[in-house]
């Protein structure tokens, strides 16, 4: 079916390098596969300031309103550093994600068998690990008000920023996290501190409350600093993990070096569906613009790569596709060929482009 409206958005530093092995994937599966996508880019993040002087220019929301999915890349760097605070390159995913209600975002952690090796736990201790954090992305202290900093009556000064969240961001968010919880093994674990804080507490009353309308999943509930010391030493024992906007930003980070590697976890933001059964959705790498290794070409692209497979499966249904793609990644991954970051010894060390092509090689192999 033509007509698939993808909003190809790469942005700064490896954003550009990573979303073009991308393409190839793409470019692939209009050749292989007879799967043709309407691809339209846009400019967002530093990239947007320097050509148009806005993060998230209107031109690039109206882009991201007609879409059916977008590829996000990663926004941000030194460049822009020092602009002030309603001007920085991040604010170019935080308006596609308010804007657009994509307030779940959800980002799997699966240790790929020929990494268990990378990861910076023991091997026996990941091997296997196949968890889901359910981030709430469009609430909490990311957008709460008052936020400011301030000087106060006696000269002194202050930095401020409030964690809030209503009972629909709450439970929208929870619902969903339940929903892939009763179609994965039936477990969930909230995270808060309800001990020190209110919304914390807030948020186990309302997620205690949606869990009644799921009998068949386990909830469970864990402190945020507590999840942090299981996350980094026995991982195995969560399934989905569903937290707050800046405790599920911190968890995942933390996932992703316990799976090997910032450069391979992916990630989906979902909007709520419409009358119709549209639903706006983005799809990014939880990694940002690594303005370490920019311009170098040795960039990991598997994040960017399985983020389109997330993509594929979500908002286009085509879960054979995104099979395919994440296990193509697997086998070169298997083959030895690594990038910097998930280096092991013994491997053969490539950069982006040999990853990328090296995926599409296999995927020529598995549809032979
Ligand atoms: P980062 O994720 O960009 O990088 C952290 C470390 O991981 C760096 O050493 C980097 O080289 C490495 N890394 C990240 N992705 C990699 C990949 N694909 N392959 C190999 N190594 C990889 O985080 P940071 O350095 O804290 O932030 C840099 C900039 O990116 C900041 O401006 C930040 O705000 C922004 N950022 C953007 C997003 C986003 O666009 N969604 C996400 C996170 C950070
Ligand atoms: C992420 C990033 C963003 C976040 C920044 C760039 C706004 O760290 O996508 O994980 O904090 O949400
Ligand atoms: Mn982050």
């Amino acid at each position: 079916p033509a007509n698939k409206k993808l909003l190809v958005l790469p942005g700064d530093g490896i954003g550009p390098e990573v979303v073009r092995e991308v393409r190839r994937v793409i470019d692939w599966m209009d050749r292989r596969r007879s799967v043709t996508f309407d691809i339209e880019e846009g400019l967002v993040g530093g990239a947007a300031i320097d050509a148009l002087g806005h993060p998230c220019p209107d031109r690039t929301m109206q882009q991201a309103e007609r879409a059916d999915a977008i590829l996000f890349g990663s926004v941000g760097g030194p460049k822009w550093d020092s602009l002030p605070f309603e001007g920085r390159p991040e604010l170019g995913i935080l308006r596609l994600r308010k804007e657009l209600g994509l307030f779940a975002n959800l980002r799997p952690a699966i240790v790929w068998s020929p990494l268990a090796q990378a990861s910076s736990l023991k091997a026996e201790l990941v091997d296997g690990l196949d968890l889901m954090i359910v981030r709430e992305s469009t609430g909490g202290i990311y957008f709460g008000e008052p936020r400011g900093i301030e000087t106060l009556p006696d000269g002194t000064r202050r930095g401020f920023d409030t964690e809030s969240y209503t009972e629909e961001e709450i439970t929208r968010v929870a619902r969903l996290a339940f929903e892939l919880a009763s179609k994965r093994s039936g477990r969930l674990t909230s995270v808060e501190k309800a001990n020190v804080m209110q919304s914390g507490r807030f948020w186990r009353e309302i997620v205690t409350r949606v869990g009644a309308e799921f009998p068949g999943v386990e909830l469970s509930h864990m402190y945020a600093d507590n999840c942090a010391m299981q996350l980094a030493s026995r991982p195995k024992q969560f399934d989905v993990i569903l937290a707050s906007n800046l405790f599920g930003d911190l968890l995942s980070d933390l996932a992703a070096a316990v799976t090997g590697s910032l450069g391979m976890l992916p990630s989906a933001t979902l909007g709520a569906p419409d009358s119709s059964g549209r639903r706006h959705a983005l799809y990014e790498p939880i990694h940002g613009s690594a303005p370490d290794i920019a311009g170098k070409g040795i960039a990991n692209p598997c994040a960017q790569i399985l983020s389109f497979a997330m993509l594929l499966r979500w908002s286009f249904d085509m879960e054979e596709d995104a099979v395919l793609i994440e296990g193509a990644v697997e086998k070169v991954l298997t083959g030895g060929l690594r990038t910097a970051d998930i280096m092991v010894p013994g491997a053969a060390r490539v950069g982006t482009s040999i990853m990328g092509e090296a995926v599409v090689r296999e995927l020529d192999k598995m549809v032979a």
